[in-house]
């Protein structure tokens, strides 16, 4: 071949892998923030990520557009492995352009959307983008919809995992709102739909872009996100971590890992529960008994910690956690915990990941926050997340299970395949002292000694039904273990669920009350 040729494709690839330049690259750095290829380079196997599209090219002329072309137009797309497994991967660059979405670079977007889909394999979007391509007006918005409207179609087919590792702002936000996991970088990026300035003239607050959109916000006080990462490399580090959990696509399992069965039996699980109902213990110190050793990845650690969620594994399989934490209001249901687990049980049903619920829940919190925010329908999502999810289920009560909390979490009642209960267990209606002060107010209130009087019948209903052994009369509870055997009970019941099948009714779909 006549080396001129080679030369001319050699020229146009060097050319787009500065992106916007190195002065661009080099104020890049300065922000503590990867390139986009440098972050793609990480994050997939040495050697395995094949870029498309890197000869693309906006097609605008405003403004003097035509003059300013850069290879790639402000996104690097491509295909490669992360631990061996196929990811489809895009990085917005913001070297050229700020990263700002073009009609063309949506474009590129969209066609690795719709080959992720055919070839069911996670897609990964790293974000880091001035929003819209402002030069391009109505264009840009079109691109942007084609991606939500195919982030809508790929939900529940392959995972979508986003990572903000730069601004997005506006619209923009909404492609990553859909996606299942928001990972945001401390510090370098922020997600909102007005930003600042905006708010300061429309409210006359004042307020930092960190403030308002930053990791800390959304882990904290919006749940935007999932995870946060303190910069680019633990950023794609937990990205790698959190796909080990979870399979390629809808019809698949998690990748499993080897395990060689060992001493199962967890004594310190026996001492666990303290002796006073009302004193709070650290459900994550029986999650991380129970489970696979430091295998236990926590979600929203920050959000609504009253319930815990997060992947695990048990005997080397990926299994979802769902736990109340009486550390933090005592455990109770509220409109965040609701919310929080009801989003992370869909997703778990989505990709065929079994659930495991520990629960000690003295049941919803009351008040006029939480009515005039809508506990009525958030609780509503979690108890439909629940009866709708057909992966296997299990539940451990652990202590308490009172109320609607109790048929809420994953009971026997909404489809749970097998509902164990520590001896700890109270599974009643509500605890001994709201009881008495219903059921008894005239014999207390009657009585010589009221004080004395209402401690007795507290005693008498705690004596009467704050176990779990009604409901195990019943069959509510299929069996009332030692809490130090729990570990080796769920191996074998999530293995023998392993070939589960439960079909819902046949719908359209169904209308979980949003
Ligand atoms: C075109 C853009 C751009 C954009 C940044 N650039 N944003 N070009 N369209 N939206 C360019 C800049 O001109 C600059 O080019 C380079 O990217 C880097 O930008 P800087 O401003 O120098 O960087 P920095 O100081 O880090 O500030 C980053 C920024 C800021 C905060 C993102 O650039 C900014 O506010 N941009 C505009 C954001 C915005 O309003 N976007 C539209 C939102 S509305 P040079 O040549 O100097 O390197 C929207 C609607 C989406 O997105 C709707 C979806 C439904």
């Amino acid at each position: 071949m006549d080396t001129k040729k080679l030369d001319a494709l050699r020229s146009r690839k060097e050319d787009a892998l500065l992106g916007g330049g190195l002065a661009r690259v080099h104020a890049q750095h300065a922000k503590k923030k990867l390139t986009a290829r440098e972050r793609i380079a990480l994050l997939c196997d040495p050697g395995s990520f094949e870029e498309m599209g890197m000869l693309v090219t906006h097609r605008s002329s405003d403004f003097g557009m035509e003059e300013q072309i850069f290879y790639g137009d402000g996104v690097v797309t491509g295909y490669g492995l992360v631990n061996g497994r196929l990811i489809y991967v895009f990085a917005q660059d913001f070297t050229v352009f700020g990263g700002s979405l073009s009609e063309t670079h949506a474009e590129k977007i969209c066609k690795l959307m719709d080959m992720a889909m055919r070839n069911g394999a996670p897609l990964i979007g790293l974000n880091d983008s001035g929003g819209a391509r402002i030069q391009e007006g109505v264009r840009s918005l079109a691109g942007y919809a084609d991606i939500f409207y195919r982030n809508v179609r790929a939900s529940g087919v392959i995972p979508q995992l986003s990572a903000i590792m730069g601004p997005c702002a506006g619209g923009a936000v909404y492609s990553p709102a859909i996606t299942d996991f928001i990972i945001m970088v401390e510090q370098s990026s922020y997600m909102f739909v007005t930003g600042p300035n905006v708010v300061k003239t429309v409210t006359n607050e004042e307020v930092s872009a960190e403030d308002l959109g930053g990791a800390y916000t959304h882990a904290n006080k919006s749940g935007v996100s999932q995870l946060t990462a303190d910069h680019d490399e633990d950023c794609i580090d937990k990205i790698k971590q959190l796909l080990s959990y979870i399979p390629q696509n809808c019809e698949e399992r998690a990748p499993t890992i080897n395990y060689t069965p060992g001493n199962e039996l967890r004594l310190e699980l026996n001492e666990l529960i303290p002796a006073v109902s009302s004193q709070a213990y650290d459900i994550k110190t029986a999650i991380e008994a129970v489970v696979d050793t430091h295998s236990f990845f926590e979600l929203q650690e920050l959000y609504a910690e009253n319930m815990v969620i997060g992947f695990a594994r048990l005997a080397g399989n990926s299994i979802g956690i769902v736990a109340n934490q009486p550390m933090v209001l005592a455990g109770c249901l509220d409109v965040k915990a609701s919310k929080k687990a009801a989003r992370f049980v869909r997703f778990c049903d989505c990709f065929n990941i079994p659930l495991l619920v520990f629960e000690d829940v003295p049941g919803f919190l009351p008040g006029t926050d939480q009515e005039w925010n809508a506990i009525i329908s958030n609780g509503a999502k979690l108890l439909y997340a629940f009866s709708e999810a057909s992966v296997p289920r299990i539940t451990v009560i652990t202590r308490k299970a009172y109320g609607g909390a109790y048929d809420v979490m994953n009971s026997k009642h909404i489809g749970a395949d097998f509902n164990f209960a520590w001896p700890s267990a109270e599974i009643a209606v509500m605890g001994a002292k709201g009881a008495i002060e219903i059921i008894f107010k005239k014999e207390i209130e009657n009585a010589s000694d009221p004080l004395h009087a209402a401690i007795e019948k507290e005693m008498e209903y705690a004596e009467k039904f704050a176990n779990p052994y009604h409901a195990a009369a019943r069959g509510f509870i299929d069996e009332v273990i030692e809490p130090s055997e729990t570990r080796i009970k769920l191996i074998k019941a999530f293995a023998s669920l392993v070939n589960k099948v439960d079909n819902l009714p046949r719908k359209k779909h169904g209308n979980i009350p949003l």
